[in-house]
């Protein structure tokens, strides 16, 4: 049985698997993954039974598509992964929305009105990304690769990258609440439930990613 002493974030790292099941009952595994998985459900209000069966049904059905162990990836390694996978991700994903969004305001923006304060957050979170992206491979992972990094620049670096994490995940709460878990009424037409899948996708991949580099590079680095 799953120790509800655990944290949040040491679950999702033992079991990645697990990382959709936190992301659909909105507990942070990412900003606030340092909570026990019990004062976690506390703080949400959730049955601590309830979501423990749903993470061991997660966990026995891990899907065969699961990856291997973050933690056993040199440093290289991981930045690679994150920057092939992640980062390549939101440099596709982040224009796609952005124009979908603005199609599905502008189309049915005045009889749903949570459609404008979405486009609003759409764009919060491509301004906040798309600087936060550059910044990580330009100054932060290399520093990190260097055979003597600079403390003090790390230090500096990795609290920038933490204040960044935070206004996104702030977003990305914003996200689930105005689109109400993503739900899409009856009369949604195509691009407004792809918007919607495409946001929910969006908020999967940057949660994981966000969790790599808070709970597996960073405590490489911040200890030292
Ligand atoms: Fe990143
Ligand atoms: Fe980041």
């Amino acid at each position: 049985m799953l120790d509800p002493q655990l944290t949040v974030a040491r679950i999702v790292l033992d079991h990645s698997e697990t990382a959709v099941v936190f992301q659909k009952n909105r507990i942070d595994y990412c900003c606030k993954g340092g909570v026990s998985l019990l004062d976690a459900c506390a703080e949400r209000g959730l049955a601590i039974g309830a979501l423990v069966a749903e993470l061991e049904r997660a966990m026995a059905e891990r899907s065969g598509a699961a990856e291997g162990d973050p933690r056993e990836l040199s440093t290289a390694g991981l930045v690679g992964h994150i920057v092939a996978k992640h980062h390549e991700y939101l440099r596709k994903a982040l224009p796609f929305v952005t124009g979908l969004s603005a199609k599905v305001r502008r189309v049915h923006g005045e009889h749903d009105p949570r459609l404008l304060e979405l486009d609003e957050i759409v764009k919060g979170l491509v301004d906040a990304l798309g600087p936060h992206l550059d910044q990580e491979e330009q100054t932060l992972f290399p520093e990190l690769m260097r055979k003597t990094p600079d403390r003090e620049v790390i230090a500096r670096e990795l609290a920038s990258m933490m204040t960044d994490h935070l206004a996104v995940g702030a977003l990305l709460g914003r996200l689930r609440s105005t689109t109400a878990d993503f739900a899409t009424p009856e009369w949604a037409c195509n691009s407004y439930r792809t918007l919607f899948a495409e946001l929910e996708r969006l908020e999967g991949d940057v949660l994981r990613h966000v969790h790599l580099e808070n709970h597996v590079l960073m405590p490489r680095f911040a200890a030292s």
